[in-house]
């Protein structure tokens, strides 16, 4: 797969998406040192200074229907979570659909944007945070009772690169998979890592927000939320 590294890019999923529009090849990764414009899901930002994290973003053009596609996200945090225990010794887990947490704080956040016509999958960029080497003093005093890091979870600092070879490795396998067999293995695992079934949660999307039991996931990944006047309700 082809690599562009920077030092600093406002956004990896902005220069993954222009990169992108000009036939990059699938598996195509920009990695930068920092981002000074690192967006999160909702409109929010992403925390990204030199050298603390991996800030990435990869280029796929996965050949389904655009309805299909949202299971990639989960695909991505199943693929870094697996990264995380093998090469940081972290066990995060995953709260629907794709924050990764640790003692309840985040240690990585995807972004996952489609760029798609008709029934035809243009390009679809997965942009992965990863907090390894921020120090609790690092974090800005507003994240610090949200945001976590390998360093802070287990008081030693991971190579970036380690890591990150371990991410794509997995992302490779998890898309492999999901191309040849479908959904349900990277589910099954997904179901493994996840620390909000069965637990109260509050999700939001752009324009509301539901607190509820979070019963189960069904076969497409949407989140079955049982509301506390007892109705199902179905979140995508
Ligand atoms: C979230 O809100 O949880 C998603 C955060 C995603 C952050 C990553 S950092 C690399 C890539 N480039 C961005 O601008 N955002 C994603």
């Amino acid at each position: 797969c082809r690599i562009y590294h920077y030092t600093s890019l406002v956004s990896t999923n902005r220069t993954a998406r222009e990169l992108a529009g000009r036939e990059a090849p699938d598996g195509t990764l920009v990695v930068a040192e920092e981002q000074t414009g690192g967006r999160g899901r909702l409109g929010r930002g992403w925390y990204s200074p030199c050298g603390k994290g991996i800030w990435c973003s990869v280029i796929l053009h996965p050949p389904v229907n655009p309805v299909d596609a949202p299971p990639l996200t989960m695909l991505a945090a199943v693929a870094v979570c697996s990264a995380l225990r093998r090469a940081a010794g972290v066990e995060a887990g995953i709260k629907w659909p794709n924050d990764l947490l640790v003692n309840g704080k985040k240690i990585c956040g995807i972004l996952t944007e489609l760029s798609a016509e008709m029934e035809r999958i243009n390009f679809l960029i997965t942009g992965m945070g990863i907090n390894l080497n921020l120090t609790a003093a690092d974090l800005p005093a507003e994240l610090r009772t949200t945001a976590t890091s390998v360093l802070i979870e287990t008081g030693r600092p991971v190579s970036r690169v380690a890591v990150l070879q371990a991410v794509l490795t997995e992302l490779e396998h998890w898309y492999l998979l999901w191309l040849q067999d479908g959904f349900a293995p990277v589910l099954a695992r997904w179901k493994e890592f996840s620390v909000t079934l069965g637990r109260p949660v509050r999700v939001a999307s752009l324009k509301e927000s539901w607190t509820g039991l979070a019963e189960d996931v069904d076969e497409n990944g949407a989140l079955l939320l049982r509301l506390p006047a007892g109705e199902l309700k179905k979140v995508v």
